[in-house]
Parts: C-alpha cells; structure tokens; sequence
C-alpha cells in the first residue's frame, strides 16, 4: 500500500488537534511535522515541542523532516519527543553514515532527503542503510509551491538506484503534490506522499486525504 503523510506546516495551528484528527480519519498514514530553522531554508516553523503535542494527538507515525543546519545537535530531541521517523538533509549533513546510524540506534527510522538539485547518485553509498529517501519536489521551505515537473525523471533514477543498491527504502515525495499530479507521480515510483496545502486548504480533510489515498491505492501494481 502506498502511504498519505500530511503536512501540518498547512494546518489551522489554532485547532492543531481537529486538524490532524480530521486527516487520520480521512486514512492519513504518517503525520508529516517540517521543521525549518531559518538557516538551511529561509523560513522558521517549529520544533520538537509541536512533535510532542502532535505526539499526544495521534497515534500514527510522526514523519519529521529536519531542515536545519547540524541536525545533530537535535536528533535526540525529536525522537524523544515522539519522531517515528526522521528524516535529515544530505546537504546538512558531514558525516551522513553516521548520523543515520544514530537515528536508528535512537530507536527511529532513518530518512535522508534531497534537494531539487542534488543528484540522486549521491545516495549510492547511503542506500543500504537507509530506511526513507525524500525527493524534495519543490525547493524546501514553504508550502503552497509548485511541483517540479523533472522531479518525475528523479524519482524513476531512485528507484532504479534502489534496485541496483538491493536496497529496500521507501520513496518519499514532498511539495506541491495535488489530485492533479498525484497518479503522475506515483505512476513513476514513489511510495509515500507528503500533502500540505492540497489537504489542510481543501475545505474538506478527511475527503481531501481519502481522495488522495485512494487515487494512489488504485494506480497500485
Ligand atoms: C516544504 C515542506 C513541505 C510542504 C508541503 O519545504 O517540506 O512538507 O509543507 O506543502 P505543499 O504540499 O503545500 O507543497
Ligand atoms: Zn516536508
């Protein structure tokens, strides 16, 4: 089955609770929680705090994408405060062996995301031992952004890389995913979708969410 991670960077914060309630009940299979840190892109969201109350919300995995310089300094922090998965930049990090080993000795799962203009290659040496690959589908830092349409061509290299590695991660797309491009790019191999406003601005969550969930479920060989 292929797996709907909304993002609440897009969620009415004033009724965080309603808000996530309403994508679970729409089948959402992750909770996605972006945070940002002013540095490695230019906008400031939230930090472990919000994980922790999304934490005592849901009990669905929490998909938590660091998009901060020396992730490091914090990879304790999240999965202490509820990460099921984090998922850290390549470009942020020095020694990406290493950090992913600590994740996973953490007790979380391990994710490292890309960069529009990272190549996919770069993950060559990191395949085997990572759990998630995040293609970033828009440049990261805000939501709302349109789709890169050559992030197709990314995604069908990652998986053919995945099959080259032998390596079993899940595909991870993020930004700009809507019922307009959603079967496109799950035609070409992704596995896990991150939604934000396309969900959280639709009016409707859980039918929002359901559509979404269903059009993947159904384009599913
Ligand atoms: C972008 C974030 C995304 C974003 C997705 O930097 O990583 O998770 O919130 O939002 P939409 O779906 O609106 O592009
Ligand atoms: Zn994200």
């Amino acid at each position: 089955m292929k797996l709907i991670s909304p993002s609440i960077l897009n969620a009415d914060f004033a009724r965080l609770s309603d808000e996530i309630i309403s994508a679970e009940k729409g089948g959402a299979d992750w909770v996605h929680c972006d945070i940002m840190d002013g540095h490695f892109v230019p906008n400031i969201s939230f930090g472990p705090f919000i994980v922790k109350t999304a934490k005592k919300i849901t009990k669905l995995p929490l998909d938590v994408h660091l998009m901060i310089e020396n992730p490091d300094l914090y990879i304790e922090d999240f999965i202490k405060s509820g990460a099921g998965i984090l998922t850290v930049h390549q470009e942020a990090v020095v020694h990406l062996n290493r950090t992913i080993m600590r994740i996973k000795d953490l007790g979380a799962k391990a994710g490292v995301s890309l960069n529009p203009s990272t190549p996919v290659g770069t993950l060559r040496e990191i395949a085997e031992f990572v759990d998630l690959v995040l293609i970033m589908t828009v440049n990261p830092g805000f939501g709302g952004q349109h789709f890169i349409e050559s992030s197709l061509r990314k995604i069908r290299e990652t998986v053919k890389l995945r099959e080259e590695m032998k390596a079993s991660f899940l595909i991870e797309v993020d930004g700009g995913i809507s019922s307009e491009n959603i079967k496109r790019v799950s035609d070409a191999g992704a596995d896990v979708f991150v939604v934000g406003s396309a969900i959280f601005k639709s009016g409707d969550i859980p039918a929002k969410t359901a559509e979404l969930k269903n059009i993947v479920n159904s384009s599913y060989v």
